[in-house]
């Protein structure tokens, strides 16, 4: 069993998948080529948005957005302590302070109340100007957009939403990598839309700040890349993974739609043995994970063992919570409440998650989860 299995999905596509790979090499169009275009201009539309820019990963189009804003020394940004290690190290990056929220006991995204607490803490506190709230729409449901943009515009601050998880997430009918002032994602091959090796974008409705993340994206170019302006990087998405992206955004709604479904069967199955995710009213999730929440630790390693030996591969995020990484030692604001972090970081496990998911194998997953439980 694969935890996401992607080579069923390559096998399902292969034609065509081949197909848009193989007219790049033929027309030897690696950087810059007309499918990278394509996609940002198809990535627009399918968000709801009026830029799309793409680069090298996620983690690029987190910093490149930090650069476009001009977040630097002095500047606290508030990001949740339960999150891809991307989400916080971007902002020492750019020299600024990352200052670690608690989550939602329920959607494990930013807990709106803890970020509020955590603002009044920055401003009464410290010498940090509040400026960014870094809002992850974690495991592929969007954050709790209503209450953030209430409490962004209560403290002027600015709304990136890290979508590297939650891209075909929804709030209503509005698409996640539309909350943010800038929202990004990532292609890693494992996110729910993912390419065959590391991409990301960027997305917005600002003209001016689409400009400058066009510029920072190539060497800070100004007229062209060699008239360079400001100091940027060198992040852009190559071409082949671009006509990879083209071909698999045509099927991408089914897939999430699936995933959907695995999603359900897997809640009937375990809804009165463990903590199951829960997707709010409203809310529509990508399903980048289904995280169920043991009793304790050592419940958790003995479903983790007892899985294994089944062949069913599992993963844990996250083990550490932001606060307790080393890398942000002498770096961060990281003395605030995060018991609920906490708890979850000894608790949480990952199981298998993908479109392909038989009813049988979620069943023997789920048999097993249950003799533990
Ligand atoms: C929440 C989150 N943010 C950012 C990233 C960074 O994306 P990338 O690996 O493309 O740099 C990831 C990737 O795992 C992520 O999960």
């Amino acid at each position: 069993m694969e935890f996401r299995d992607l080579k069923q999905q390559y096998q399902y596509h292969k034609n065509k998948i081949d197909a848009a790979v193989q007219s790049v090499i033929d027309n030897v169009d690696f950087i810059n080529g007309k499918q990278v275009k394509m996609l940002e201009h198809e990535l627009a539309v399918y968000v709801g948005v009026k830029h799309c820019i793409a680069c090298a990963n996620g983690t690029d189009a987190l910093q490149l957005a930090l650069m476009t804003w001009d977040i630097g020394k002095g500047d606290a940004v508030f990001v949740p302590d339960f999150t891809f290690f991307s989400s916080g190290e971007v902002v020492p990056l750019v020299g600024a302070t990352p200052v670690f929220v608690d989550i939602d006991e329920d959607t494990y995204n930013i807990s709106p109340h803890s970020l509020e607490k955590a603002i009044e803490y920055a401003r009464q506190n410290t010498d940090l100007k509040p400026r960014v709230v870094i809002a992850v729409d974690l495991f592929g449901q969007p954050a709790d957009f209503g209450m953030i943009r209430q409490i962004a515009d209560k403290y002027d601050l600015l709304i990136l939403e890290d979508a590297a998880q939650g891209f075909g997430g929804r709030i209503g009918t509005k698409k996640a990598c539309s909350f943010g002032d800038i929202a990004i994602t990532s292609f890693f091959p494992a996110k729910p839309l993912g390419c065959y090796g590391d991409g990301g974008a960027v997305f917005t409705d600002n003209d001016k700040w689409a400009e400058l993340l066009r510029s920072y994206r190539v060497h800070g170019k100004g007229s062209d890349k060699y008239d360079n302006v400001r100091i940027g990087m060198n992040s852009r998405l190559d071409t082949i993974q671009a006509a990879v992206l083209l071909e698999k955004l045509k099927f991408f709604d089914d897939e999430t739609e699936k995933c959907n479904r695995v999603a359900d069967e897997y809640t009937k199955l375990l809804r009165d043995t463990v903590k199951i995710p829960i997707v709010k009213d409203s809310m529509y999730s990508s399903w980048a994970q289904y995280t169920i929440c043991f009793q304790d630790d050592e419940k958790r390693k003995q479903a983790m063992a007892l899985l294994k030996e089944s062949n069913i591969p599992t993963a844990v995020y996250y083990r550490k919570p932001m606060h307790q990484q080393e890398a942000f030692r002498d770096n961060a604001v990281r003395i605030l409440d995060y018991s609920i972090t906490d708890k979850l970081c000894k608790r949480c496990l990952s199981l298998p998650m993908h479109p392909y998911l038989q009813t049988e194998e979620i069943k023997q997953i789920t048999d097993i989860v249950r003799k533990i439980c």
